[in-house]
C-alpha cells in the first residue's frame, strides 16, 4: 500500500516534469529553436543584442530591416539554408530593432556632447590643463543623477574637487533642455567616462 502510494506520487511528479518541459519547449518560437540548433549563441554570445556588423550603417529608420539581417547572416555562414536564415531573422528582428534604437540614442547623445561640452571638457573627457576639469574618471559622474541634472541645467560654480584636484571656476548653464535628452546625455557620460 505504502509502496503503491510512493510509486503513484513518483509517476505524478514525473508526468508533471514532462509537462513543464513540454510547455517550455512549445513556448519557444521556431526562430529560437533554430538559433539553438545551429549553436549561434555558443560561438557568438550576445550576437543579436548589439547591431550586427555593418547593419547600423546600412539601416535608416523606416527601411525594412529583415532583408539586411538575412543577407548579413547568409554572408557570414553560406551553409545556413534560406529557411533557417529566415527563422533566425525572426528571432533576431526585435532584438536588432532594440539594439539599433539604443545605438541611435547613443549617437544622438554623443553628438550633443561634442556640440555642447567637448570644447571645454575635451573630446575624450580629458579636460584642459588648468582651465577645465576632466570628466573622465570624475566622481561627479557617479554622483546621483539629480546632482548631474542640476549641473546640466544650472551650471556649476567652485570651489570643487575632481579626482583629488581643486578647481575654482564657473561653468555657465550649457544649454541642455530638461527631459529625455538630459537623461540620454547622463547615460552617455557615465558609459564613456565614468571609469578612468
Ligand atoms: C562554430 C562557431 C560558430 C557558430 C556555431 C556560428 N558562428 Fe557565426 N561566425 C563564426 C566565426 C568564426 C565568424 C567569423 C568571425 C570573424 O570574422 O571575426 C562568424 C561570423 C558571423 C557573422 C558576421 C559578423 C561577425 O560577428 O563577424 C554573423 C552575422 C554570424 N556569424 C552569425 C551567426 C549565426 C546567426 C549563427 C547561427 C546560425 C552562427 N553565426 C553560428 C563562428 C560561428
Ligand atoms: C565653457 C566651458 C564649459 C562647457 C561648455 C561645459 N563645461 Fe562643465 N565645467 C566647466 C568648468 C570651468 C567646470 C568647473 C566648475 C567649478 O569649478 O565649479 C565644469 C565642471 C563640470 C562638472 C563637474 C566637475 C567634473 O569635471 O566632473 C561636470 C560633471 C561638467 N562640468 C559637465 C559638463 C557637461 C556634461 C557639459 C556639456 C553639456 C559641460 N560640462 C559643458 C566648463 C565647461
Amino acid at each position: 500500500m505504502r509502496l503503491g502510494l510512493k510509486l503513484t506520487a513518483g509517476i505524478a511528479v514525473f508526468i508533471g516534469l514532462l509537462a513543464v518541459i513540454f510547455y517550455i519547449e512549445s513556448s519557444n518560437t521556431a526562430g529560437e529553436q533554430s538559433v539553438r540548433t545551429h549553436g549561434c549563441l555558443l560561438c557568438h554570445p550576445g550576437l543579436f543584442d548589439t547591431p550586427l556588423p555593418g547593419i547600423a550603417e546600412q539601416h535608416s529608420p523606416g527601411t525594412p530591416l529583415r532583408p539586411l539581417l538575412t543577407e548579413a547572416i547568409q554572408n557570414a555562414h553560406s551553409a545556413i539554408s534560406a529557411d533557417a536564415a529566415a527563422r533566425i531573422v525572426e528571432f533576431a528582428l526585435p532584438r536588432q530593432q532594440q539594439a539599433l534604437a539604443l545605438n541611435h540614442q547613443t549617437d544622438a547623445a554623443q553628438a550633443l556632447y561634442l556640440a555642447k561640452c567637448a570644447a571645454c571638457h575635451g573630446t575624450h573627457g580629458e579636460g584642459q590643463d588648468d582651465r577645465y576639469p576632466p570628466l573622465r574618471g570624475s566622481e561627479w559622474l557617479t554622483a546621483t543623477p539629480s546632482r548631474l541634472q542640476e549641473i546640466l541645467h544650472r551650471g556649476l560654480q567652485g570651489p570643487i574637487t575632481v579626482r583629488g584636484k581643486e578647481w575654482n571656476a564657473t561653468m555657465l548653464p550649457p544649454g541642455i533642455p530638461p527631459g529625455e535628452e538630459t537623461e540620454q546625455l547622463i547615460l552617455f557620460l557615465r558609459q564613456q567616462f565614468a571609469r578612468p
